[in-house]
């Protein structure tokens, strides 16, 4: 079932195939499209192994679900994270996606509780009732829906994980967030620190960004040092918690940088892939009417409870269709540390490893017409059918998500209660397929603009 993979040799014996970045540059063809595109396209030109220089820096571009397989499990202590990453401890620190090992692992078993099953079951309610609170106040007519879903993943985000109920100041947490994404690819570059100083509005943004959620994390944090009971969240956990093997407890700055982490990657993922959900739906009707049968058969018009999310899989099918063809984590990237083989190639130390989310998904060896919007690749045969790895949006190994679970029943059930009480309609001459812009995260471009009627 599995073809292996398709494996060609460059002229230089020693580099798997790839592309003469220089010679696009120079006949202007290197940034006519995506990087998102330019990755799919390398995967179709040059297989499943594809090498290419990129500001001096080897990299080396993996296209097959083995060699996946291999880069999150075997592969994994090889690796450092990624330059981005690196840089990007500038505004989160050392957090869970930030932080190399000992201290992910030590950091991740200390999270983890806030993340298993029992807990995800008991944020099925709060993923109602902040779907139904801000549902409520649309209007019929054109909405755009994109910063609908930014500020629901982000009050979902904060009561689940720190309790806070009204996230007054959502606008300010958003501009910070959006600030803070912004910066992330300028971040590794020479004198960043001195480019966060610039006066310039981008950079008040993030200055201002960053003072604002310091000011917010380090005032719950020391809120809750006052008065520590166990109110249930994260925020109780990482307080109260120690480590099994060293018995040390996390300081002020380790909890903050934990906090500043899951709000940053745990609301725009969200927003997006559900952003883009709806998108696709608005432009095919038929699946969206599947979509509002199943919402009403099952949840008639009360809330959901976590027994529902097995009873919903065409919502949570159309969801993992949505992060099939825009995974928000487009591609997952590494910095090899110590030097290894893919296929037979040396990989150098210091060369970046790329697993191209966005274009594994798309893969016609696992997707029969890979660029269409198709919910039933998601019936339960169809998927026991494919490689693990042909769909990963959540990555794998010891650096997989860990709000997977939550993103999963997020994204279920607010597409299904959207689409029980809400009709939406594309705007006239409108793209039934929608840009999308791969920065940090894949973003849809200008936003989700549709006529919206209640059902
Ligand atoms: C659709 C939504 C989401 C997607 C597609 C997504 C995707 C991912 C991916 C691909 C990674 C691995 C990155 C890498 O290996 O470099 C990751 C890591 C992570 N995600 Fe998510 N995520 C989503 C939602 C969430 C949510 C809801 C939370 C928390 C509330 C969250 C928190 C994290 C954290 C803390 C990490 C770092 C984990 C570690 O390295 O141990 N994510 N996510």
């Amino acid at each position: 079932m599995n073809p292996p993979p398709d494996i060609r040799a460059s002229r230089n014996p020693s580099l798997p195939a790839g592309p003469q970045l220089l010679r696009r540059v120079l006949s202007g063809k290197a940034f006519k499209t995506s990087t998102a595109e330019f990755l799919l396209r390398n995967a179709r030109e040059y297989g499943d192994l594809v090498h290419f220089t990129a500001l001096n820096r080897n990299v080396y571009q993996i296209n097959h679900p083995d060699l996946i397989a291999d880069f999150f499990l075997k592969d994994a202590p090889n690796h450092h994270r990624n330059l981005v990453m690196q840089a990007g401890r500038q505004v989160l620190g050392h957090g869970l996606l930030t932080s190399e090992e000992p201290l992910h692992m030590r950091q991740r078993r200390l999270a983890q509780p806030a993340f298993l099953r029992d807990r995800i079951a008991a944020y099925a309610e709060v993923i109602g009732s902040q779907t139904e609170t801000l549902t409520a106040r649309w209007k019929p007519g054109v909405a755009d829906l994109h910063p609908e879903m930014l500020e629901l993943a982000l009050r979902i985000v904060g009561k689940c994980l720190f309790n806070l109920d009204a996230l007054d100041d959502v606008d300010a947490v958003a501009s910070a967030v959006d600030a803070f994404m912004n910066f992330m690819p300028l971040s590794f570059l020479p004198f960043s620190k001195q480019i966060q100083q610039l006066p310039i509005p981008s950079m008040k943004r993030l200055r201002d960004g960053k003072a604002f959620l310091d000011r917010l994390i380090y005032g719950m944090i020391a809120e809750r040092r006052k008065d520590p009971v166990d109110r249930g969240d994260l925020l109780s956990m990482l307080l109260a918690s120690t480590d099994s093997e060293d018995a040390t407890a996390m300081s002020d700055q380790q909890v903050h940088d934990e906090c500043i982490t899951i709000i940053l990657a745990g609301h725009e993922t969200t927003a997006n892939a559900l952003s883009f959900a709806l998108h696709l739906i608005a432009h095919h009707p038929d699946v969206q009417q599947r979509l509002h049968a199943e919402a009403v058969a099952v949840l008639a018009d009360r809330a959901p409870t976590a027994a529902d999310y097995p009873r919903l899989p065409y919502a949570n099918a159309v969801f993992s269709e949505a992060l099939r063809l825009y995974p928000p984590v487009w591609v997952t990237a590494r910095t090899c540390a110590r030097e290894y083989e893919i296929a037979g190639f040396k990989i150098p130390v210091g060369a970046s490893i790329l697993a191209p989310q966005y274009v594994v998904h798309r893969d016609p060896r696992y997707w029969d017409q890979p660029d269409e919007l198709n919910p039933d690749r998601f019936s339960p045969d169809a998927k026991a059918s494919r490689p693990r790895y042909a769909f990963y949006p959540f990555a794998g190994g010891s650096r997989q998500c860990i709000g997977e679970g939550l993103a999963w029943m997020e994204g279920t059930f607010v597409l299904a209660l959207v689409a029980r009480d809400w009709k939406l309609i594309p705007l006239p001459g409108s793209n039934a397929i929608p840009e999308a812009v791969p920065a940090i995260s894949l973003r849809p471009k200008g936003g989700v603009r549709l006529h919206i009627e209640r059902r």
